[in-house]
């Protein structure tokens, strides 16, 4: 199963300059809690922009660019098709969790039935955002309460057929 797992704040804004726009001890802790000693995905601008590796934890680095390659974690391992990987771990028992950035966000989220997400109060100076999110997509399983941020796990709402858009019999008109 892929989880989506990320901060984002009132207007949708998660980084800045290739970083985090803001400094959360406590969802720090959280992403460690949640992703430790299991699969991560990513793409190759937060894995590059990351202070230091994540240890114990696989992680899929996604880049088009044929050449790229890691050498110094053994844990890391490229990816250059996404979505082919996409189809392959959607429903995989295993869980594997996408970490972004805001590229990765987008093309993964159909994909995600899962949603770790802390939001984080206010507006910040940001560059980059989860365009794709949408809360009416998302049913809440978990909710605590942080003060900078409220944290809340979420399963995909099943679709339901908009009755205004299905005949008397039930075909799609
Ligand atoms: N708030 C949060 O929780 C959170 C979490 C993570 C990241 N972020 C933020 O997100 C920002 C970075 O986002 P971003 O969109 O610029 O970068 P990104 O998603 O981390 O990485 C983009 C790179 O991924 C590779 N890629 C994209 N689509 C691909 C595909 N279909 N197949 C294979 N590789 C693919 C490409 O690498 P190549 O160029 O090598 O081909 C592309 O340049 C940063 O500011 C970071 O701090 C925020």
């Amino acid at each position: 199963m892929l989880i989506t797992i990320v901060a984002i704040d009132e207007e949708k804004g998660i980084g800045k300059n290739g970083q985090l726009p803001w400094h959360i001890r406590e969802d720090l802790q959280l992403f460690k809690q949640n992703t430790l000693h299991h699969s991560i995905l990513m793409g190759q601008t937060t894995y590059d922009h990351m202070p230091r590796k994540l240890r114990d934890r696989h992680t899929y680095v996604c880049s088009i660019d044929p050449e790229y390659q890691i050498t110094d974690d053994p844990e890391a391992e490229v990816i250059h098709d996404l979505e082919a990987f996409l189809k392959q771990h959607q429903d995989d028992e295993e869980e594997v969790f996408v970490c972004g950035g805001a590229s990765i966000y987008r093309q993964s989220y159909p994909y995600c039935k899962k949603a770790y997400i802390s939001f984080v109060k206010g507006t910040h100076d940001v560059d980059t955002y989860f365009d794709a999110f949408n809360m009416d997509d998302w049913i809440i399983e978990k909710e605590v309460e942080y003060e900078q941020f409220i944290y809340r796990e979420m399963r995909r709402r099943k679709r339901r057929l908009n009755k205004a858009r299905l005949g008397r019999r039930g075909a799609r008109i």
